[in-house]
């Protein structure tokens, strides 16, 4: 999503907020610009492409006082034109979600006015110079009150030496730092910045100028918000010697595990309580934090017995799910600020079912809506491909699914770090990579808890590479996927479990007859023995079945990454994606 940052300092603010929006760029980087005020003068720069098409412009911006922007196009194609901040009389704005209503809104308010752009973020300044009579606050407060869907909006006027801010269902964060005071997106921009932050509610208003940060509720009263340490350090957003932050954060999933669990505890009393007659679960989330609630569906029916679905959030939230107070849903989310996941959070609160938040993220939206957080401890996750806050998550829910049966499942856990480690350390995937990369599609196939993983392994794959990807359980194969498989096509063949070996090594048999050529990610040597002539093994340590997603996941993001890299695709910004999707 979009990414955005502001400041009022006593000394340039342009080359602050160019380093801001370069740590906040996995959340959009189709299009970038800075606004600058410099006595009573907005300068304003924006760019097609990422944010550093800006550092050329930086030294000319001057002025204490500024925002920047860096997009992901929703409404209006990426653009100069398209790109934030956008100005009218007074303002410059740069905003981050979706105003639902800017069609409505500008057939009402300028019907014969020509806008500069084809964004739904445009409508903003339109309105604030339209409704503005020397008040920032109110005029502020007036276009809030027009706008329908979500926003974080900071905004520069000519007459105020600072900033304001805005937020509903989007994040600001506001924070006081030794050279003046800022508000972002999220904690990465103000890294080195602001030891501490603040978190804005909905309907929040901010005024920030050098002097300090006013926050205001939503009739305009003076509110206090909690100060709480900012967790982003520049130690902990460096690449680390790695080319790659996908790379690096694959090489710190043990860690994810081990801190995941260290952490469980802080959890564990209150999901003891919540949990007491839980007679249903519903694991709801998208894309890869969904393929996590894939596995833990598995551990939640095997261990506590208790029926169990894993729902995709835009589905679960529109589609009058059948919930009661007897019901625990949790939503599982690496930043806590994806739209589809915090709604499905809040209809579940609504509905009176029992709600446990995974995040990565503590003091996301996600977490202010949970009845209990459980904390998933990755660290900051920068590359837009999830990897490190898959492995946590499945972690935390494996030891949620231990609260559900009454049993302390972390023993079983202990192992799992070093053997992840090993993975990612000693696993050759370069065969199986280029294989991956001269197909024309990739087929990841698993039974049971390894289909769970092939789905991952798939996404991906896909998001990377932008090799056409699928997965499937593996006896699914016969019954349509099977008339894709040629000689250019591929599988990856997931084998963890010997119950099923058997079962996924047809599979492997119906692709090779096929003409089309496969890889089996197994722990069985069994396996690998039978198929090595006619198929590329990669051997991964056995952990047992139900632990094998914390092994085989890596392996196949490992396999996601070299495709990425010998195709030369950006694997931590790959086209059209951004991470926190804050919007529908
Ligand atoms: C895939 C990926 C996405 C996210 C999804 C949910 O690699 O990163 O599919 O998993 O957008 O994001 P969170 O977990 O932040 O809710």
């Amino acid at each position: 999503m979009c990414g955005i940052v502001g400041c009022a300092l006593r000394r340039r603010a342009s080359d602050i907020i160019y380093g801001g929006l370069k740590q906040l760029e996995y959340r959009g980087y189709d299009s970038a610009g800075i606004a600058t005020l410099s006595k009573g003068q907005l300068s304003i720069v924006k760019r097609q492409g990422k944010v550093r098409m800006l550092e050329s412009c930086v030294d000319d911006l001057s002025g204490n006082v500024g925002i920047g922007h860096t997009r992901w196009a929703t409404h209006g194609k990426p653009s100069d034109v398209n790109a934030h901040p956008h100005s009218a009389g007074k303002f410059a704005i740069v905003h981050n979600g979706i105003i639902e209503n800017f069609t409505e809104l500008k057939q009402k308010y300028f019907p014969d006015v020509q806008f500069l752009s084809d964004t739904d973020s445009e409508i903003i300044v339109r309105l604030l110079d339209k409704f503005y009579e020397g008040g920032l606050l109110p005029a502020l407060k007036k276009v809030a009150s027009l706008l329908s869907g979500s926003y974080a909006i900071v905004v520069i006027c000519t007459d105020y030496d600072g900033i304001a801010a805005v937020k509903y269902k989007s994040p600001v964060i506001v924070g006081r730092g030794a050279d003046g005071n800022f508000a972002a997106s999220d904690a990465p921009a103000l890294a080195g910045l602001c030891r501490e932050i603040s978190v804005l509610e909905d309907g929040d208003f901010a005024l920030i100028d050098c002097a300090g940060i006013s926050v205001f509720d939503n009739d305009l009263n003076p509110v206090e918000r909690k100060i709480r340490p900012n967790l982003a350090t520049p130690a902990n957003l460096e690449l680390a010697g790695c080319p790659h932050y996908m790379l690096k954060e694959i090489r710190e999933s043990p860690r994810a595990i081990s801190n995941t669990c260290a952490v469980f505890h802080t959890a564990e009393g209150e999901l003891k309580k919540i949990c007491g007659g839980v007679n249903r679960v519903i694991l709801t989330g998208c894309g890869t934090a969904y393929n996590s609630g894939l596995v833990a569906k598995r551990y939640i029916e095997q261990f506590a017995r208790i029926p169990c679905e894993a729902e995709i959030a835009g589905e679960f939230r529109y589609k009058n799910p059948v919930i009661d107070e007897n019901t625990l849903v949790v939503a599982i989310s690496q930043s806590g600020e994806t739209a589809d996941t915090v709604e499905a959070a809040r209809l579940a609160k609504n509905s009176k079912a029992r709600v446990v938040a995974v995040t990565n993220a503590p003091y996301s939206q996600l977490t202010g809506i949970a009845d209990v957080v459980i904390p998933v401890a990755a660290g900051p996750e920068i590359c837009v491909a999830a990897t490190k806050s898959y492995a946590g998550q499945i972690a935390a829910l494996y030891l949620l699914s231990g609260v559900l049966s009454g049993r302390d499942l972390t023993e079983s856990l202990l192992q799992i770090p070093a053997l992840c480690a090993q993975t990612v350390e000693n696993t050759d995937i370069s065969a199986v990579a280029d294989m991956c990369a001269r197909s024309s599609g990739v087929y990841f196939l698993g039974r049971d808890i390894d289909f769970a993983v092939a789905l991952e392994g798939s996404l991906k794959l896909k998001e990377v590479s932008y090799i056409p990807s699928e997965g499937y359980p593996a006896g699914e194969l016969k019954h349509g996927t099977l008339a894709l498989i040629d000689e250019n096509a591929a599988a990856v063949v997931v084998i963890t479990g010997e119950r099923l070996a058997g079962k996924s090594k047809n599979a492997v048999e119906q692709v090779l007859s096929r003409k089309g050529k496969v890889a089996v990610i197994t722990c069985l040597d069994g396996i690998a023995n039978e198929l090595k002539d006619r198929a590329t093994i990669v051997k991964i340590p056995d952990c047992g079945e139900f632990l094998s997603p914390l092994i085989s996941s890596v392996a196949l993001q490992l396999i996601a990454y070299k495709v990425a890299v010998t195709l030369n695709r950006d694997p931590d910004k790959p086209r059209n994606l951004a991470k926190s999707v804050t919007v529908e």
